[in-house]
């Protein structure tokens, strides 16, 4: 049984599209950072201070809140993954405090200079370390972001890379917020299961095989940029797992879903709640019911925006098929394939990654 890092290994990536610019030293947006077209789908901005106070209104179009603890969850999770694919969530369990001291962290990773971030630059067959957006290949400009993402042991191999004498303490933070995730993601998965119809007996890898479950930690930064507008921080794309928790640092919005009907839907950050959204496997598992959300993050002027991405799936081997009969009579939508064969897909198809297994 492999970890998550080995699915990525049959595609390589050239190194042209890991290296960040470096954006400590850059004045003026570069001929390939300059995207001339950085929203061709309709853009929607949705008014927080509407005072006619058209609650139908507000529901329709703009992300749900949800608050973990009340009676309803289960049920408002449903409505949020069928209409939006995307959530809120708030009394989650993870304390304020916690999310500040992975903040402070994220920052003195990224605050290094460029020479210090380059000792982990990630190798053109890897998965982890310091680089540029793994969907980088995928346009023809590069983005105005750098990341750096933790996948088992690679936590401590870079952190020791980079503070030799001093890493203990980016990992023990590191470590256990993402203890935490996993028994939130697990919540939220039995939650959503439920909502579904489908029995927690369908998805057994949560119980049996608590170490090979496919999980990440992203850590994303979106240095302030001189011109936002002709920039863009993280292109649109779908998450490739079941589904991903974000935090969204420093009260800086930048986060936005596509909607049909609505255009780019900004999800400005609500003060200790976690972001929610579907992914790939859950639209596959849910048979299309609960659809893969079309997300990106655009830039500001201001300020440093970073954000921390958990992805969460089933183990490698364990084969990812739609649970049909559940919720009324139904026939697959999508052929049945591994965790690591849909990983493969994706890495070489990106957005038509679900079309091309479509039935
Ligand atoms: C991601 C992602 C959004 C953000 O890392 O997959 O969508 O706001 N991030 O950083
Ligand atoms: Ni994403």
């Amino acid at each position: 049984m492999g970890i998550l890092t080995e699915a990525y290994k049959q595609h390589p990536v050239e190194n042209k599209f890991i290296t960040p610019i470096d954006f400590a030293s850059i004045k003026d947006i570069p001929e390939s950072h300059a995207w001339v077209e950085t929203s061709p789908r309709k853009i929607y901005k949705n008014s927080t201070n509407n005072n006619n106070n058209n609650k139908t209104n507000e529901e329709l179009t703009s992300i749900p809140v949800i608050e973990l603890n009340n009676p309803y969850v289960v049920d408002q999770i449903f409505q949020a993954c069928e209409n939006w694919g995307m959530f809120q969530i708030i009394n989650h369990g993870i304390l304020g405090q916690t999310l500040e001291k992975v903040e402070l962290e994220a920052k003195k990773l990224f605050n290094l200079p460029i020479e210090e971030k380059m000792k982990v630059l990630r190798s053109p067959d890897g998965a982890t370390g310091y680089g540029s957006p793994r969907i980088t290949p995928f346009f023809s400009k590069l983005m105005w972001c750098e990341g750096f993402t933790i996948i088992g042991n690679s936590l401590v191999d870079h952190a020791m890379q980079l503070w030799p004498n001093d890493y203990q303490g980016f990992c023990d933070v590191m470590e256990k917020y993402e203890a935490q995730l996993k028994l939130l993601a697990d919540k939220l998965m039995g939650f959503m299961l439920k909502s579904l119809n489908i029995p927690k007996s369908e998805m057994n890898w949560v119980k049996q095989d608590p170490n090979n479950i496919s999980t990440a930690l992203q850590l994303n930064s979106y240095p302030s940029c001189p011109d936002p507008t002709r920039t863009m921080g993280l292109a649109e794309h779908t998450d490739t797992f079941l589904f991903t928790i974000l935090h969204q640092t420093g009260n800086a919005s930048g986060l936005q879903v596509y909607k049909d009907g609505l255009g780019w839907v900004s999800v400005d950050p609500v003060p200790g709640a976690l972001v929610v959204n579907v992914g790939d496997l859950l639209h596959i598992i849910s048979n299309g019911r609960f659809p893969s959300v079309v997300h990106r993050a655009v830039v500001n002027n201001e300020k440093q925006r970073m954000s921390m991405a958990y992805f969460y799936g089933p183990p490698l081997d364990y084969i990812v098929a739609p649970f049909v009969g559940y919720s009324g009579c139904e026939s697959p939508c999508f052929e049945s394939m591994t965790v690591k064969e849909y990983v493969s897909i994706k890495s070489k198809l990106l957005d038509s990654a679900l079309s091309s297994i479509t039935k």
